[in-house]
């Protein structure tokens, strides 16, 4: 049995040796034949902008203070988009961004009992253009409403 062992184990140290070396030749030039470019201004602001919808859910749900007013998200009209284009019009595009952000100033005027149903409505303004200009991310935003008595959500 050991002999055996010993046999598999040399194989897997040279594996383990050799994956550094490996991985060193791979990283270069695997890059740009991928295509792995770094994320667009749009795809970053866009991260943002989840990171935010999902730290305000949160404070809903305990209770807590709205976070300071982000008027960065209003560079979603100028932030260029992977390869310098948007899959739809973009009047369309502008057009979806303003409701957007029409749902998000209405949540920080809102008075704090509707807070819940304004907040439920700048997800629905995520939604509204991700249908038509990038589904991928849909599934992310469907989990970032926050749940309502009875669940209209689902
Ligand atoms: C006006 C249209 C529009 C609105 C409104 C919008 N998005 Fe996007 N979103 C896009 C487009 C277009 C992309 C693709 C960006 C790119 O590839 O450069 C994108 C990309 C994303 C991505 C993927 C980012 C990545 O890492 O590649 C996520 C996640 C996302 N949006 C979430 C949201 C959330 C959450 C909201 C609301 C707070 C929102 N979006 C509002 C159009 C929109």
């Amino acid at each position: 049995m050991s002999k055996i062992r010993d046999k598999a184990r040399t194989p897997a140290i040279l594996a383990v040796a050799l994956l550094p070396l490996l991985a060193a030749f791979r990283t270069g030039p695997r890059v740009e034949q991928k295509g792995l470019k770094p994320p667009s201004e749009l795809a970053l602001l866009m991260r943002e902008m989840t990171a935010f919808t999902d730290s305000t859910r949160l404070r809903l749900e305990r209770g807590d203070e709205l976070l300071p007013y982000p008027a960065g998200f209003t560079a979603m009209h100028t932030a260029t988009p992977t390869d310098g284009k948007l899959d739809i019009d973009r009047a369309a595009f502008d057009a979806f961004a303003d409701h957007y952000l029409v749902q998000l100033k209405a949540l920080y005027d809102a008075p704090a009992a509707d807070r819940l149903s304004t907040f439920n409505a700048t997800v629905q303004g995520c939604a509204n253009c991700h249908t038509v200009a990038c589904p991928g991310p849909l599934v992310r935003i469907k989990k970032l409403y926050v749940p309502l008595a009875p669940d209209l959500t689902k």
